[in-house]
């Protein structure tokens, strides 16, 4: 940098601080003292001061909006408008990534990846706490017998572990944190464990299930 573009700086500088010269502190020294601790006159710096102007301008601007244009310059219709938006964003990626979010057209995976996965996934979601590890049922139901409480198959399944069981049962809706492909996953791989024998199998609960 030249010496003139460095005067330059610092008269920018000096104009948006206004610090006085550290010689002339005797000057502006007020007679306050606190254990020592003494106070400068300084006046406060413009580039703070214009920082503080600038909010009350849009303060003032904000506050006719808010009277004149109610409809715009409103936060409840903020709110609903962005929220609106989101949820058609939302309809949109779902729409954009069928196989994350439509349920309907599901079925069971047969590659071992999958059901090895959904194996992985019974013990890593806490499955076996109440199923236990082979499925044999412990707080939870059975999951190896030819009896379902509600409904057996690929969707039947697929559904509860989903949106969960009965309202107090123990078995709470999965959807939120498991994903679409791990649900299928897990789906697939409960389908394989029909007809093993567990080590302590639970007594069957509900109808035998006849469908798919
Ligand atoms: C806190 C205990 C608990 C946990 C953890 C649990 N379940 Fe369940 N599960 C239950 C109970 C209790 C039921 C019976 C629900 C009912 O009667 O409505 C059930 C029912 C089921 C059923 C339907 C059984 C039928 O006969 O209709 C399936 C399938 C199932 N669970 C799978 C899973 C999977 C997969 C996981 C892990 C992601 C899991 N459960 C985690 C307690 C649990």
């Amino acid at each position: 940098m030249s010496n003139n573009e460095l005067s330059f700086w610092k008269r920018i500088i000096k104009s948006l601080t206004k610090a006085n010269e550290l010689g002339q502190e005797e000057d502006i020294m007020t007679d306050h003292d606190y254990d020592g601790i003494r106070e400068l006159d300084n006046v406060l710096p413009p580039w703070w001061l214009y920082g503080f102007y600038i909010t009350i301008a849009i303060s003032i601007y904000y506050t006719i909006m808010v009277f004149a244009d109610p409809e715009n310059y409103n936060q409840e219709n903020e709110y609903v408008a962005e929220v609106a938006t989101a949820k058609a964003e939302i309809e949109q990626y779902k729409k954009d990534h069928p196989e994350l979010y439509d349920d309907a057209n599901l079925v069971a995976l047969t590659d071992p990846a999958d059901i090895a996965k959904g194996k992985e996934l019974f013990a890593s979601k806490t499955c076996t706490a109440c199923h236990l590890a082979d499925g044999g049922g412990g707080i939870g139901p059975n999951l190896t017998d030819e009896n379902w409480i509600l409904g057996g198959g690929f969707k039947n399944i697929f559904n509860i572990i989903s949106k969960g069981g009965r309202p107090g049962k123990g078995m709470i809706a999965w959807e939120g944190t498991i994903n679409q492909k791990e649900r299928q996953q897990l789906t697939s791989y409960i389908l394989t464990l029909k007809g093993t024998t567990p080590a302590n199998p639970k007594a069957p609960e509900g109808d035998v299930w006849k469908g798919e």
